[in-house]
Order: C-alpha cells, then structure tokens, then sequence
C-alpha cells in the first residue's frame, strides 16, 4: 500500500512558479536536466512584475496562487522567480507541504564556486535586494564571502521587449555594472528569471568594465541540478522512461507567444497551455 502510494507520488509533476514569463528560463533548463519528469509551470501574467511591490504584496499573490500549484497535486515546487524566493519561499513550502527549491541559493552557491576571492556581485530586482535573501545566502554558505548587489529593474522590461542585444541596453546594463566593477567583483550572480537571456552582453559589459573576464552565472542550471539532486535524496524521481510533458498555466493568457516562447526555447502553441483565475 505504501509503496503504491510512493510510486503514485513518484509520478506527479514538479510545480514550477514564476510571477509571469522570465520563468519559463527555469523550465527550460529544467526540461533539459529532466527530461523524464513532467512539469507544470504556473506564470502569474495577470500581476507580473513581482520584483517592484512589498514583501506583504508578494506574499499574498503567492498564496493566491498557491491554491493552483495545490489542484496540481504537485510533488515537488520550484520556486523559479528570484523576487517569490526571497520574499515567500518559506511560507509557500508551509502551506504545500512539499520539498521546495528557490532560486537564490543554488545560484549564490553556483556563484561562491568560482569566485577566487569571495567578491560576489549580484544584480536583482529591487524586491529581492530589498529582502537580504542574497546577504542571508552568502552568509550561511562562506562567512568569508563578500557580495555586492545592485537592482537593475529596466533590465526586465528591455528583455520582455526582445532587447536583447540593442544599444540601449547595453547603456543600461553598463550603468548598473559599473558599480559592481569598481567593487571588483570577480563572480557576477544573475538574480532575476530574466536576466539568462542577457548573459552574453551582461558578459561582456562586465568584462569590458573590469578590464577582465568576469564568471557571470546563470542561475537556471543551478536551480536545475538542485533540483535533481533533491530528486534522488528523497527518492522523488519518475520511473517512467518516455518523455516528460510540460503544461503551462497562465493568470492572464498572453495575445502572443513570442516572448514566452523566446524564455522556454521552444514554442508554446505544440504545448498545453491554459488560463486560471486566482
Ligand atoms: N521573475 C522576477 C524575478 O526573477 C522578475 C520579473 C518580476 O519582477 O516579476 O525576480
């Protein structure tokens, strides 16, 4: 009977939750890591950006969706937005009762890993600089580790825009970087969903500042390796062998793919996509 419900268990999907599309950079290394497990991702579209409002408001958009990771009797949650997983990763793992991964400290630890000497530059939205989580993960993974993080808000909208390699935002990133070369970071942790897409300019913005090649992590294969570690720990994995699927669910369907399908890699309309109200 137990084993039964294990295997059961086994089989549900892993709930992926991001406050809209930038997500879908997660499910994408995910798919990639796992390509046997099936997942639902749940994009807030409907209140997206997260990364400018209060603790107190990301908390209760948090939990309004969690009633719809819950329906999905999910096995495990991914936390994809930086923003939820500084703010409210811990209250969401209360209320699912289910092992969950945020995207803040597989990052900060993928980060730690290849700075020489523990000068970690973060960039983030203002939510997440705001809630220390970064300050609080460097900490508890190398007291010796400095970070230095700086918001870079106008990033997000440039890469939902499909700027991802126009002057402006080049400026853009260059004026948030520069900071962070003067400190003379020598690892640069991308702390919002949307920022993977920029890692080539990001790259090479940094390096052109720092006079040197600087390590910029994304944290999407970070989160992914977490996840499958703690997959095989707690003996979650699917014993399927045919492919996993992927259902997205979105608050607000968008009128166009494209920007969802530039995140995820692949297109959506061969997906399962769905709108729900919270
Ligand atoms: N997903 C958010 C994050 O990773 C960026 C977009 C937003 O502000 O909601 O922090």
């Amino acid at each position: 009977m137990i084993e039964a419900m294990s295997k059961l268990r086994n089989e549900a999907p892993i709930g992926v939750f991001d406050s809209g599309l930038g997500g879908l950079t997660v499910l994408r290394a995910l798919a990639a890591r796992l390509p046997r497990e099936d997942f639902v991702y749940l994009g807030d579209t409907a209140r997206v950006p997260y990364g400018t409002r209060t603790v107190q408001t990301v908390l209760n958009y948090s939990h309004a969706c969690a009633r719809v990771l819950r329906d999905n009797r999910i096995k495990m949650l991914v936390v994809a937005c930086h923003t939820v997983s500084a703010c409210a990763l811990d209250a969401l793992a209360a209320e699912l009762f289910v092992p969950s991964i945020g995207a803040i400290v597989p990052g900060t630890r993928a980060g730690l890993a290849v700075s020489l000497n523990k000068r970690l530059g973060v960039i983030a939205t203002a939510g997440t600089l705001r809630s220390g989580a970064y300050l609080r993960a460097v900490g508890e993974l190398d007291r010796t580790a400095q970070v230095f993080i700086e918001a870079a808000p106008l990033l997000v909208p440039m890469v939902e825009e499909g700027w991802l390699d126009r002057e402006a935002t080049r400026l853009t990133a260059r004026a948030y970087l520069e900071p962070l070369a003067k400190s003379d970071v020598d690892a640069l942790v991308l702390g919002s969903t949307h920022y993977s897409l920029l890692m080539p300019l990001i790259a090479d913005e940094l390096a052109a500042l720092s006079g040197k090649a600087v390590p910029v992590i994304d944290s999407a294969p970070a989160i992914a390796e977490e996840v499958a570690t703690t997959l095989e720990s707690r003996q979650l994995a699917t014993a399927r062998d045919d492919p996993g699927k992927l259902r997205i669910i979105f608050t607000d369907m968008p009128d166009d793919f494209g920007p969802a399908n530039r995140f995820l890699g692949k297109d959506l309309a061969q997906l399962s996509v769905s709108a729900v109200d919270v």
